[in-house]
């Protein structure tokens, strides 16, 4: 018997979730989509327990989530700040936005504090190239920021 350490209840609507959905080629990016809404991320358990339920192979299904940047398999923070890195972006300092944010937070990009509350990450162009550089704040869009918006930026998510 295999040991999961996450909440019960998750992995029962992901069960019925599973159950609700149609067995065809897209059915596993769907789940793990869907996984990922549930749990915040993709550990080992999760992955493993998907593979058992649509009878696919643990390697398929590791193979996929290590393919798309989207998924991830470590606990993502409150607040995921999204830098902006593709191309305008880049031309227009986001490199210097990317340290401004490690250096406050004191992590590098793809970690989250210790305290939980902030990841930071960077993204290729999210389509507001009019707007560069850009930093997304989970739903959130900021434009044209500079290395001084940072701290303020930060400030509006403390809680
Ligand atoms: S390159 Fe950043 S929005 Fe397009």
């Amino acid at each position: 018997m295999k040991t999961r350490t996450l909440s019960q209840d998750l992995y029962t609507q992901l069960e019925e979730y599973i159950d609700s959905i149609e067995a065809n080629d897209a059915a596993l990016i769907e789940v793990l989509h869907e996984a990922q809404h549930l749990f915040g991320y993709l550990p080992m358990e999760v992955q493993l327990f998907i593979g058992e339920k649509l009878n696919i192979p643990a390697s398929k299904v590791f193979g996929v989530v290590s393919f798309y940047s989207y998924f991830t398999t470590e606990p993502k923070g409150k607040y995921v700040i999204n830098i902006c890195t593709g191309t305008a972006c880049f031309v227009r300092n986001a490199n210097a936005i990317v340290k401004e944010f490690e250096n406050t937070l004191n992590i590098k990009t793809g970690e989250t504090t210790g305290n939980g509350m902030y990841t930071i990450d960077c993204l290729r162009c999210v389509g507001a190239c009019g707007l560069a550089p850009v930093v997304m704040v989970n739903e959130d869009v900021y434009g044209k920021v500079t290395v001084d918006d940072v701290q303020k930026i930060i400030a509006k998510y403390t809680e």
